[in-house]
C-alpha cells in the first residue's frame, strides 16, 4: 500500500487549490470548479486540519469565521485619511471639472482618465503585512474608523493571503484594448500594503437576504447599501459570514515595498494580487470618450447586478494627482458623476384600491407628483394591506418613494417626524369597489380578494389587458381605457369576445379613426395564430408564467390535452412543481374556464401547436444568446422563441456570459461590445446552422410533436 501523502503537503495543496478557485470565481468571474468540487476540497481540508490542529494557520481558507463576537469595535486611526469625492450632476459639471484640472496642470499637459463605476456600499481599508491580511477598518469619518477585521475575514472575495502577481492568466484577464498602458504592474508582494475599496451586496443577493430575514421575522434592510453596512457591523462574525457580502478594490492606501505610479496600473496590480476589481473600468486619453462612456453607463444602470449611484472619473497619473492635491476631503483629481436620485420624498395624497385579474385587491398610493430619476411619478405601490399597517403609513404622510430598475415605484415608509396630526389611518374597504361583493381573505394569505370571479367587471378588464399584453396574445391598440369601455358597453364578457368585435365596437373612442380601428381588428385576427405558449399565458392561470406555459405547451401540444390532464400528470413535467400543477388542474376543473377554451377554439383561435418554435430540442442547452439588429426573415420574437424552443436562453445585454450574439442589419453597440469580449457573432443563417437538423424555418408548419396520451382529444367537450 502506498503511504498516505504527508498531511503538511496535502494541506498546502488544498489551500492553494481553494485560493485559486476563489480567485477564479470572485476576481476573474470565470470559475472552473463546481460548487460541489469546491465544497469537497474544503471538507477535506477541514478534516485534515481537525486531525492536525498544529497545522492550522490564520490565513487558511477554513479560518474565515475565527474571532469571537465583540461588544464594541475598536477605533482605528487611518494613517492617511480616507477621502470622499466631489460631485458632478450633469455633463456641464463634468466638463467644468476637466477645465479646472487642465488649468492647474497646464493646458497642454496630456492627461489620461480612468473611469470606474461608483458602487453603493461602504468604504473600507484592508492592510496586508507580508502578503497576509492583518487588519481591516471602516472609513468612519475618514480619519477614524472601526476595526472590523474579524467580520471582513468572512467575506469570501477578500483574500486572506495575496497571490504572487506573475501568473499568466492575470494578463489574459485584463488584456483588452483598455488596458494598453505603458507600465505593467510590478511582480512583487509588498512588505505592507493598504487596499481600499467598497464592501457591497448584489441586488439579487440583497433581495434573497431580505426574504430570508422577513421569513425569520427579523428586520429587513431598506436597500443593498444599508444591508451591507448592517451586515459588516455585526457583533458576531458568524452572522456576517451568513450575509452575501462582496468586495471590490479601487484605491491604494499607504504601502511599503512597492511603487505604484498610476490608478490604472494599481487596479491591474490589485487584480493580480487577488482582489476583485470592477470589470467596467476604462482608461481614456480623450475626455470626449469619457463623456461617451458615462452616457453609455447611465443607460445601462438598470441592468447592473449591483446598485451604483454614479460613475467616478479619476486622473490616472499619481504624479498629476499629487500636483492637483486635495481641498478639504475632496481630491481635485477625482469626481463622482452622480446618477439622478431614485429615492425621494413626497406627500401621500390618497390610497386607492385596484382589482387584479384574479380578484386580488391591491392598495396603491396617489402621491404629489415628483421627479424621480428623470420620470414624473404620481402613483406608487403599497404592496398590500399588511404592508401599510406594519409601517403605519397614513394618508397625508410625507413618505419616502423609491424607484429601482424597471420596477414600479413603491413607498418605503412614512417620515414620522414630519407628521402634524392631520394624517388619517387607512383601512381596506369591506366591499369590492367595482362590483360591491364583500371582500374575502383566505386563511394565512396576505391578499384580500373579490370572490366574484366570472363577473366582476374590474377583473374582466384586467383579464383583457393581460390577454392582449406582449407576453400573451400581443394585440396592440387595446389598452386599459379601451378594455374598460368595451366591458362597459357589454361587448366583452370574456376574453374570447375580443374575436367578435367589429369596427362599430370602437365607435366614439378617442383617437380611434377608421384606419386605427382596421389595424386593431387586423391585430386581433392575427393573434389567432400565436403559439400555444402565449395562449396559455393569456389565460391568466395563477402561477403560470412564460416558463411554465412553455413546458405545458411542449408537453401537451394542445389546450384540449392540457385540459384533460390530471394534476398528477402535470406534476410529472420537468420544471413544474405541485403548486403550478394544482393551479392548472383547478383552473380547468371550473366549467366557465372549460367553456372559455371551447369558445376560443370556436372563434378560430389556434389551440394546438403547429409552430416550429414549440418543437423542443436541447441543441442550445446552456447557451445564452443576445439578439440585436434586424434579421432577414425572423422577427425578434420569432428568433427568441426559436432559441428558447431549443433550450437556449435570451439575455438583454452582452456580457462575458453571452455565448452568441445574433446580429442582423443595423446592429449597434451590442455588436461592438461582443467584438470587444470576443463573443461569437452569428447571422440568422449561422443561428439556423447551429440548430443543424433541429432547425426549421420558424414560421412554417411542421410535423406535430409526438402525441402524449390524451392529446388527440377533441375540443368538443
Ligand atoms: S475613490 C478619492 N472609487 O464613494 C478617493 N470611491 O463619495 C475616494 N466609492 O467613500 C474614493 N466606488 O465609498 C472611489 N470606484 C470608486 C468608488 C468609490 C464607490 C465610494 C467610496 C467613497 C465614496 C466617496
Amino acid at each position: 500500500m502506498a503511504p498516505a501523502p504527508e498531511p503538511t503537503q496535502r494541506i498546502t495543496e488544498l489551500r492553494e487549490q481553494l485560493r485559486y478557485h476563489n480567485y477564479r470565481y470572485y476576481v476573474l468571474d470565470d470559475p472552473i470548479a463546481s460548487d460541489a468540487e469546491y465544497d469537497a476540497l474544503m471538507r477535506e481540508l477541514r478534516a485534515l486540519e481537525q486531525a492536525h490542529p498544529g497545522l492550522v494557520t490564520p490565513d487558511s481558507p477554513t479560518q474565515r469565521v475565527g474571532g469571537a463576537a465583540s461588544e464594541k469595535f475598536a477605533k482605528v486611526q487611518h494613517p492617511v485619511p480616507m477621502l470622499s469625492l466631489g460631485n458632478a450632476f450633469d455633463e456641464n459639471d463634468l466638463r467644468a471639472w476637466r477645465e479646472r484640472v487642465l488649468r492647474l496642470l497646464g493646458d497642454d499637459t496630456p492627461v489620461a482618465w480612468v473611469v470606474e463605476p461608483k458602487i453603493d456600499g461602504l468604504a473600507i481599508a484592508l492592510t496586508y503585512e507580508n502578503g497576509v491580511f492583518a487588519r481591516g477598518a471602516t472609513r468612519g469619518d475618514g480619519e477614524i474608523g472601526e476595526d472590523v477585521t474579524a467580520n471582513l475575514r468572512t467575506i469570501p472575495s477578500i483574500p486572506l493571503q495575496l497571490r504572487m502577481p506573475d501568473q499568466a492568466d492575470d494578463r489574459q484577464a485584463t488584456s483588452d484594448e483598455h488596458s494598453s498602458v505603458a507600465s505593467l504592474p510590478p511582480s512583487i508582494i509588498p512588505t505592507t500594503i493598504e487596499v481600499r475599496g467598497e464592501v457591497y451586496m448584489r441586488i439579487a443577493d440583497f433581495e434573497a437576504l431580505n426574504e430570508r430575514l422577513a421569513a425569520a421575522g427579523e428586520r429587513v434592510a431598506a436597500n443593498p447599501r444599508n444591508a451591507a453596512a448592517g451586515s459588516l457591523r455585526q457583533k458576531d462574525p458568524a452572522v456576517t459570514a451568513s450575509r452575501p457580502l462582496r468586495f471590490f478594490a479601487y484605491a491604494p492606501g499607504p504601502s511599503m515595498g512597492v511603487t505604484l505610479t498610476s490608478q490604472w496600473q494599481t487596479l491591474e496590480y490589485f487584480q493580480a494580487l487577488g482582489f476583485p476589481v470592477n470589470r467596467d473600468r476604462r482608461r481614456f486619453a480623450d475626455f470626449e470618450q469619457v463623456i461617451a462612456y458615462t452616457r453609455e453607463w447611465m443607460a445601462r444602470r438598470d441592468q447592473l447586478e449591483y446598485e451604483a449611484d454614479g460613475i467616478v472619473v479619476k486622473v490616472d497619473s499619481f504624479g498629476q494627482q499629487r500636483e492637483l492635491g486635495v481641498v478639504g476631503r475632496d481630491p481635485r483629481w477625482a469626481i463622482a458623476y452622480k446618477f439622478p436620485a431614485r429615492e425621494t420624498t413626497s406627500r401621500l395624497l390618497d390610497i386607492v384600491v385596484n382589482v387584479g385579474r384574479t380578484g386580488v385587491i391591491t392598495p396603491g398610493a396617489v402621491i404629489e407628483p415628483v421627479n424621480l430619476g428623470g420620470v414624473m411619478v404620481r402613483n406608487a405601490s403599497l404592496h398590500n394591506a399588511d404592508y401599510i399597517a406594519e409601517r403605519d403609513i397614513r394618508i397625508g404622510d410625507y413618505v419616502t418613494v423609491k424607484r429601482a430598475g424597471d420596477v414600479i415605484p413603491y413607498i418605503i415608509g412614512p417620515i414620522i417626524d414630519r407628521r402634524d396630526g392631520s394624517e388619517q389611518r387607512w383601512h381596506m374597504p369591506a366591499r369590492c369597489p367595482a362590483c360591491n361583493t364583500p371582500l374575502e381573505r383566505a386563511e394565512g394569505e396576505v391578499a384580500w380578494r373579490c370572490p366574484n370571479f366570472g363577473i366582476c367587471p374590474a377583473q374582466l378588464v384586467r383579464r383583457v389587458e393581460h390577454f392582449v399584453s406582449r407576453g400573451a396574445l400581443d394585440i396592440v391598440g387595446i389598452g386599459e381605457k379601451q378594455a374598460q369601455l368595451l366591458v362597459e358597453r357589454g361587448l366583452i364578457k370574456d376574453v374570447a369576445d375580443l374575436y367578435t368585435l367589429t369596427a362599430d365596437s370602437f365607435a366614439g373612442m378617442e383617437g380611434y379613426g377608421t384606419k386605427k380601428i382596421a389595424n386593431v381588428l387586423a391585430g386581433i385576427a392575427d393573434s389567432k395564430q400565436r403559439p400555444l405558449t402565449r395562449l396559455i399565458v393569456g389565460l391568466g392561470i395563477r402561477f403560470v408564467g412564460e416558463v411554465a406555459a412553455q413546458a405545458l405547451a411542449v408537453t401537451f401540444g394542445s389546450l384540449g390535452a392540457l385540459m384533460a390532464a390530471s394534476a398528477e400528470q402535470i406534476d410529472e413535467i420537468e420544471g413544474i412543481g405541485p403548486v403550478v400543477a394544482n393551479s392548472v388542474a383547478q383552473f380547468f376543473s371550473l366549467e366557465p374556464n372549460r367553456a372559455l377554451v371551447q369558445k376560443l377554439h370556436d372563434v378560430g383561435v389556434q389551440t394546438d401547436q403547429p409552430l416550429a418554435a414549440a418543437r423542443q430540442s436541447d441543441a442550445l442547452m446552456g447557451k445564452t444568446f443576445v439578439i440585436t439588429g434586424t434579421l432577414p426573415s425572423l422577427t425578434r420574437e420569432q428568433a427568441e422563441e426559436l432559441i428558447k424552443a431549443h433550450g437556449g436562453k435570451i439575455a438583454g445585454s452582452v456580457s462575458k456570459k453571452t455565448s452568441y450574439l445574433v446580429a442582423g442589419e443595423a446592429a449597434g453597440s451590442k455588436l461592438a461590445k461582443a467584438r470587444e469580449l470576443n463573443i461569437t457573432i452569428l447571422d440568422e443563417a449561422g443561428l439556423r446552422a447551429l440548430l443543424g437538423d433541429a432547425s426549421v424555418p420558424a414560421a412554417s408548419p411542421t410535423d406535430p410533436p409526438a402525441p402524449v396520451e390524451g392529446s388527440q382529444l377533441s375540443l368538443d367537450l
